[in-house]
């Protein structure tokens, strides 16, 4: 998606925006994009493709200049092409603007400041806020925002400079994430902190409908009303580091390896053995509500979904509760009717994710109760969910999202825990479960430990076409994360399906040309996957067994095998996910692919 970064201080602006770009680019974009001011001349360069290409337009180009604006932009109105890309500006070139979002009804002000004269430079939405913003300006850049926004509809984050108002930036916010970042040379603000935390930990979050004006010295905080804002700084918990390489050849494979961490920091002070009752401070705000509900919704989108559809799953085994599992781009449009009491439980790696806010938005209305399982601090879903749990992961840049389904699993199982002990859940299954909890970040590294042998099934299998993803119960809707991992960044179509389907259809697809991932762990569903791996087998397909360590009846059966450790049935999903994250990476790798940017996705979709 789209994404901004300003800055205004005492530094040159140029290298702290191209910097602040290149922290954007995981979140995908096709087009680059700065305007620099220096007293009261902005000069502005384009370009379409990585930013290296915006990087090489200005190397012999000197740009002195200590505000700017920059963006990445991602295609949705107009073609990725120079003219289409970010900043925008007026007819006199006064406004300079980048813009995230959609304006929904650009093609009524468009038409209407066409027939005024107005010749439009780009097939943008966001040049009529260029174009506006200009009409209302009488001296006030913030006062000419302001009635921009109220003559638009739709979704924004927005940064503007206007050539006769040096050192000043204006950015607003209407479902479109910013945040303000102090630095001790000036502010910043961007769309998401990964392009700040090189120059400041210290944040401020600007809410839905309102501006801010930043300066060198200072920065103010006003409602759509022009009502002036107070609000606290927070501080950043992630690092310049945390955002880099460190040595490895993509950021998934970095997270992936991560996972042994993020899964401890899951659990981080939140476990303790001794009664077998987790600790999540986050819900205390609505545990008196929350102990006893018994209906509880879990929405999510993508990797996000499938980790609630885990969820499920565990919830019935350990707590009394009801739960369904809805996509939220799905749910959002039902019509809702929940029993008294229920809790809505958004699960978001980004906070910001569209259909996700849309639909807790939806179920406030209808009078549920919300939580959040959030990796972003302060994001959108954290801060408009009644309370919740913090991943504690670091930031995930992949577009492919694998360390924070772990950690979202270990969340759900303490949230499940917690309930369950106490509902009917024994002491023993409590000490039980957390022991168990306590082994994964080993049993993790164990699973990564045989990194070169799956590397070697990829090298073999990479290029089948279609595969074929197969788990029951718990494992079923790894059987369909497993899949969406290979489609998205190796391109080859891949199918998850509950085993128990097979017979229904998908059968018709085996043949020695597809190959299948059996997840068959000795779990309660152990019998019956034997079953459709016979069926598979009897058909020439090809099996990939993902199985629990010393399985010798199943390693006869197939033709590879992956081996995990053994753990509790409900904690399976945990460890046979990290197999097939890494054969999707390295089928990916095989094919030449660009992990870490799949074509046409973004790692944060804040449209809908
Ligand atoms: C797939 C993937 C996406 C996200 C989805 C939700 O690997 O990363 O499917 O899971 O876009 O994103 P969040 O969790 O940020 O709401």
């Amino acid at each position: 998606m789209c994404g901004i970064v300003c800055y205004v201080g005492t530094k040159q602006a140029k290298p702290i925006l191209l910097n602040g770009l290149k922290q954007l680019e995981y979140r995908g974009y096709d087009s680059a994009g700065i305007a620099i001011q220096r007293g009261t001349r902005v000069v502005r360069y384009r370009s379409v493709g990585k930013i290296e290409e915006l990087e090489r337009k200005l190397h012999d180009v000197t740009l002195p200049g200590n505000t700017g604006i920059a963006h990445t932009r991602w295609a949705t109105h107009g073609e990725p092409s120079e003219h289409n890309a970010h900043p925008h500006t007026d007819q006199e070139k006064k406004v300079f603007v980048i813009h995230n979002g959609i304006i929904e009804n650009f093609h009524t002000i468009k038409k209407k400041l066409e027939k005024d004269g107005i010749v439009f430079g780009s097939d943008t939405d966001t040049e009529v806020l260029a174009h506006l913003i200009a009409i209302n300006f009488d001296g006030d850049l913030a006062e000419a925002v302001r009635k921009t926004m109220a003559q638009v509809e739709g979704t924004f984050g927005m940064a503007v400079l206007h050539k006769n108002v040096p050192d000043q930036i204006v950015v607003a916010r209407r479902g479109s994430p910013l945040i303000i970042g102090i630095s001790e040379d000036g502010h910043l603000a961007a769309s998401d902190i990964s392009a700040m935390v090189r120059y400041t930990d210290k944040v401020v979050h600007i809410e839905d409908n309102e501006l801010a004006v930043l300066t060198r010295d200072d920065f103010s905080i006003s409602t759509a009303q022009a009502t002036l804002i107070k609000r606290d700084t927070e501080r950043v918990e992630w690092t310049a580091e945390d955002a880099e390489l460190n040595g490895f050849p993509h950021y998934m494979l970095k997270e992936i390896y991560e996972q042994p961490d993020t899964i401890r920091n899951a659990m981080r002070g939140r476990i303790e053995l001794g009664e077998g009752v987790p600790k999540l401070g986050g819900i205390v705000p609505v545990w008196d509500k929350l102990k006893e509900s018994r209906h509880l919704v879990i929405v999510g989108c993508g990797t996000s979904y499938y980790a609630g559809c885990v969820g499920r799953y565990i919830f019935e085994r350990l707590t009394e509760i009801d739960v369904e599992v809805e996509l939220a781009s799905e749910f959002r449009y039902r019509k809702l009717n929940f029993p008294p009491n229920t809790f809505i439980l958004a699960l978001s790696q980004s906070g910001e994710t569209a259909d996700t806010l849309a639909a807790i938005r939806e179920a406030k209305r209808k009078g549920a109760n919300l939580l959040g399982i959030v990796n972003v601090v302060g994001s959108s879903i954290s801060r408009e969910t009644d309370a919740g749990v913090y991943n504690h992961a670091g930031p995930e840049i992949g577009v492919a999202s694998t360390k924070i389904f772990t950690s979202q699993l270990t969340i759900l199982t303490l949230l499940a825990l917690l309930l369950g002990r106490h509902q009917n859940l024994s002491l023993t299954e409590g000490v039980t479960a957390i022991r168990a909890l306590q082994a994964l970040p080993e049993q993790v590294k164990q699973v990564l430990a045989q990194a070169h042998h799956i590397e070697a099934i990829a090298e073999k299998y990479h290029k089948y076409n279609n595969w074929l993803f197969l788990g029951r119960k718990y494992n079923f809707p790894i059987a369909m994360e497993g899949a969406l991992k290979l489609k998205e960044i190796s391109y080859i179509h891949a199918e998850g399906y509950a085993a128990g389907e097979m017979k229904h259809g998908p059968i018709a697809l085996v043949s020695p040309n597809m190959p299948t991932v059996a997840i068959a762990p000795m779990d309660e569903m152990y019998e019956k996957m034997i079953s459709n791996i016979q069926e598979i087998k009897s058909r020439r397909g090809p099996v990939i067994a993902i199985i629990s360590r010393g399985d010798e009846k199943i390693r006869e059966m197939v033709d590879e095998v992956i081996e995990i450790p053994c753990t509790l049935d409900y904690l399976y999903p945990i460890l046979v996910v990290v197999p097939c994250q890494l054969l999707a990476y390295y089928c990916a790798r095989f094919l030449g692919r660009d992990i870490d940017k799949p074509r046409n996705l973004a790692k944060s979709v804040t449209v809908e």
